[in-house]
C-alpha cells in the first residue's frame, strides 16, 4: 500500500481508478467497501480524512477515532492499493471557500438534525473526486441520505464519476458497523442492536399489512422503551429522502437514535 498526503503524490492510475472516501477508523464495513471497490476497477484509492466541516460545533470531531497505521493495515488486507491521507491544510487552504449546497435531499433527517453537515460532506466529496479523479467512487448504504446527496450532486453538476453503493455490514447481533460504535459503553452496546431490530420489526409489520404510520409510531415507541432517545424513525422515499405514507417500491425506513452521548443511524431499504 502506497501512503500519500498530497494529490500530486498519487501514483499514476494503472487502469480504472476507484475511490473509497472514508474518515478512517476503518472497520469490517469499510473493508467490504474496499473489496467491492476492487471489483469495479484496477487501482483502489482509499482516502482518509476526518473532515472538520461536516461536524457541528458540539459534535465529536475532536474525539473521532484516528489510527492511520492500523487503517493502512486494514486497507492492505482488504486489497486496497493507495491510501490518500491529506491534512486539513491541504484540503482547506483558504478560510473562505467555495461550498457545495445540495437542495431538497438534505432538508430532512440528518440534514435537519445536523445543520451544515451535508454542505461539508458534498464539498469534501467533490474536492476528493476532483483531486483523485476516479472513474468510480464507492459509498456505504448505511449513510442512505449521504448516498442520495452525492448522487444528486454528481447528477446536478454533470460530474463524470460513477457512484456505487455497498450494502451495510452488520455485527452478528444486527448492529450496523460504524466507527462510532467504539463510543458505546458495555451496557449501551447491549441495547444498540435494538435499532436494527426496530427497523426490521417495522418492515415485517408492514409486510403483514400494518399501516405504515402505525409501524413507524411503534418503532419509535419501542426504541424509547429500551432506552434510546429517538431523533427520527420514518418511512421515506430512498432517493428523495422525503416521508411517504404508503408502502411503495424504492422505499426505506431511516432511523437515528441516541444512547447516552452516542448517536447511531441505520436504515433498511424495502
Ligand atoms: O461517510 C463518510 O465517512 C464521510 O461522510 C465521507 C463520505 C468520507 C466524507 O467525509
Amino acid at each position: 500500500v502506497t501512503v500519500v498526503s498530497h494529490p500530486f503524490e498519487l501514483p499514476a492510475a494503472s487502469g480504472i481508478r476507484v475511490l473509497v472516501p472514508t474518515m478512517g477508523a476503518l472497520h469490517a464495513g469499510h473493508a467490504e467497501l474496499i473489496r467491492q471497490a476492487g471489483q469495479h476497477g484496477d487501482q483502489v484509492v482509499v482516502s482518509i480524512f476526518v473532515n472538520p466541516t461536516q461536524f457541528g460545533p458540539n459534535e465529536d470531531f475532536a474525539r473521532y477515532p484516528r489510527d492511520l497505521e492500523r487503517d493502512v493495515e486494514t486497507v492492505r488486507e482488504a486489497g486496497g492499493h493507495v491510501v490518500y491521507a491529506p491534512s486539513v491544510e491541504t484540503m482547506y487552504p483558504r478560510e473562505r471557500m467555495t461550498k457545495v449546497i445540495v437542495p431538497e435531499v438534505t432538508e430532512l433527517y440528518e440534514g435537519a438534525h445536523r445543520p451544515g453537515h451535508f454542505e461539508g460532506v458534498a464539498t469534501i466529496v467533490l474536492k476528493l473526486i476532483n483531486q483523485v479523479r476516479p472513474v468510480v467512487a464507492v459509498f456505504a448504504r448505511k449513510d442512505l441520505q449521504q448516498c442520495a446527496v452525492v448522487r444528486r450532486m454528481v447528477a446536478d453538476l454533470d460530474h463524470p464519476v460513477q457512484i456505487e453503493i455497498v450494502e451495510t455490514v452488520r455485527e452478528s447481533d444486527g448492529l450496523a458497523m460504524s466507527s462510532r460504535n467504539v463510543y458505546l459503553s458495555a451496557e449501551e452496546r447491549l441495547i444498540a442492536p435494538g435499532l436494527y431490530t426496530a427497523l426490521t420489526a417495522a418492515r415485517d409489520a408492514m409486510r403483514n399489512g400494518i399501516e405504515p404510520d402505525s409501524a413507524r409510531d411503534e418503532g419509535r415507541v419501542n426504541l424509547e422503551k429500551i432506552g434510546f432517545v429517538v431523533d427520527y424513525f420514518d418511512l421515506v422515499d430512498a432517493d428523495r429522502l422525503v416521508p411517504v405514507s404508503k408502502v411503495e417500491s424504492g422505499m426505506a425506513i431511516v432511523a437515528a437514535a441516541r444512547l447516552g452521548r452516542t448517536r447511531l443511524i441505520d436504515n433498511i431499504v424495502l
